[in-house]
């Protein structure tokens, strides 16, 4: 079989079963929905709701939430125009929650909303290992809450999660990032800092001095980070406030046992974030598992006359698989039917297809062949299948009204009459 068409780089295909492409394992969908409900569970352990927002949003929208100098608003979104309207795939959630809880007013349900999602995103990147341009994100949002105790619940159910797949050896890191007062006044000090030694610094870095030079302690180079040793540091620029809601922050996670550290330079890619942020890390790859923050002051740059104090992560679900898939975790099996229909000549087959009905309406799970096959391909294909049982049918058993009924497992076959078929097969599902 063969076709000249590819799903578009940077994407990929769940299949119903594993398969690798690009350096990548894909699990099968049924690992996808095992890993989804459990993701869902805890969400609703921790008292959670759903919320689906679209693919697609306003550009602008984005652009005011996510940062005009982020890197995924300058270099990774997969934008169009049409009509008078800019439209952007998501590249992620919070600014889209953010803009669907103060349109629908979810305030006024209640004062704090814990949202939660799961669900594809797009950003125009280089495809690597864990690094996609759909990818899937799963995420949070408290939304309503300036209390500490919402950051540390942000950080209790993002590691419940993991905690949930057994995964337990992970680095967590947690930042304050202060006001925007705060941060001008240290941006301003990092650019006086750094631009005498700009000449040491990398183009990237060079272009970010100007606009966004937070950007530049994020830097993976190690000339950049022996250069910013001497760099002033966020930490000294904080105010009382900021430092006091910071400790009770970490506190809080410490009560809750959750091992971490803190580390200033941890600034984040996206600009809505004041106040706390946090990210999670694993050995087995490159890049985080999941970003977080405090976003306190979204809503006023969507246009709400007030701040509405809000926390939240979100964690690639592709980055999960890698972690599971590095930690050797087995996945529960696809089920099999309950039965599987073989039937020998057309009279057979129109009776294997009405009774495949008959018995999906009391729910039992039903399997047979759809090409008219010899009974010995059918027989392969109920062994593929794994159905425990097979019933077996020719024009003889069908002027008899009976059926072969064949224990897969033991090897047994049985002739029974047609009408016991459904309760043996019942009695058999329930043992
Ligand atoms: P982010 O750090 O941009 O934060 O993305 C969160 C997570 O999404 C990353 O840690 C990573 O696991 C996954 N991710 C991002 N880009 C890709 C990609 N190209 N391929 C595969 N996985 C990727 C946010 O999106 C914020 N909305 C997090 C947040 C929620 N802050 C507050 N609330």
């Amino acid at each position: 079989m063969q076709t000249s068409f590819r799903n578009i780089k940077g994407t990929f295909d769940v299949l119903p079963q594993d398969y690798t492409a690009a350096g990548n394992q894909t699990h099968g969908s049924a690992a996808w929905l095992f890993v989804e409900r459990r993701i869902r569970e805890v969400f609703e352990r921790f008292d959670f709701r759903e919320i689906r927002t679209p693919m697609f949003e306003p550009t602008e929208m984005i652009a005011r939430g996510v940062g005009e100098t982020s890197d995924i608003v300058t270099k990774e979104m997969f934008a169009w125009t049409k009509g008078d309207t800019n439209y952007v795939l998501r590249p992620e959630l919070t600014a889209p929650i953010m803009r669907a809880y103060l349109q629908h007013r979810l305030d006024q349900q209640g004062p704090v909303q814990r949202l939660s999602y799961l669900g594809p995103c797009f950003r125009a990147e280089r495809p690597a290992r864990g690094r996609f341009r759909q990818f899937h994100q799963f995420g949070a949002e408290i939304i309503g809450s300036a209390d500490p105790r919402a950051d540390a619940e942000v950080v209790a159910v993002l590691m419940a999660i993991y905690g949930a797949f057994g995964i337990e050896n992970l680095r967590l890191r947690i930042n304050t990032l202060g006001t925007p007062e705060e941060r001008t006044a240290y941006k301003a000090a990092l650019r006086t800092f750094l631009t005498p030694r700009q000449e040491a610094l990398s183009d990237i870095s060079r272009e970010r001095l100007d606009k966004n030079p937070l950007r530049i302690l994020d830097t993976k180079l190690e000339y950049e980070q022996a250069l910013l040793e001497n760099a002033p540091i966020l930490t000294d620029f904080l105010g009382q406030e900021t430092r006091a809601f910071f400790d009770r922050v970490c506190s809080y996670v410490h009560d809750l046992g959750i091992p971490f550290v803190t580390d200033p330079k941890l600034v984040r890619g996206l600009d809505y974030y004041a106040h706390t942020t946090f990210e999670l890390e694993s050995d087995a790859l490159n890049g985080a598992l999941a970003g977080a923050g405090r976003y306190d002051l979204l809503a006023k740059d969507f246009g709400n006359p007030n701040p509405v104090p809000a926390v939240g992560f979100a964690a690639g679900m592709e980055r999960l698989f890698v972690v599971l898939s590095d930690a050797g975790y087995v996945f529960p099996e696809v089920s099999a039917p309950d039965v599987f229909l073989v039937a020998i000549g057309n009279e057979a087959e129109n009776w294997a297809f009405r009774k495949a009905q008959s018995l999906r309406k009391n729910d039992i799970r039903v399997a047979f062949d759809l090409k008219g096959r010899s009974m010995k391909a059918q027989m392969r294909e109920a062994d593929r299948s794994r159905a425990p049982l097979v019933v077996i049918v020719g024009d003889q058993e069908l002027v008899s009204e009976s059926v072969n009924l064949k224990n897969m497992a033991e090897g047994t076959q049985e002739t029974i009459p047609e009408l016991d078929l459904m309760h043996r097969i019942k009695r058999f599902s329930s043992k």
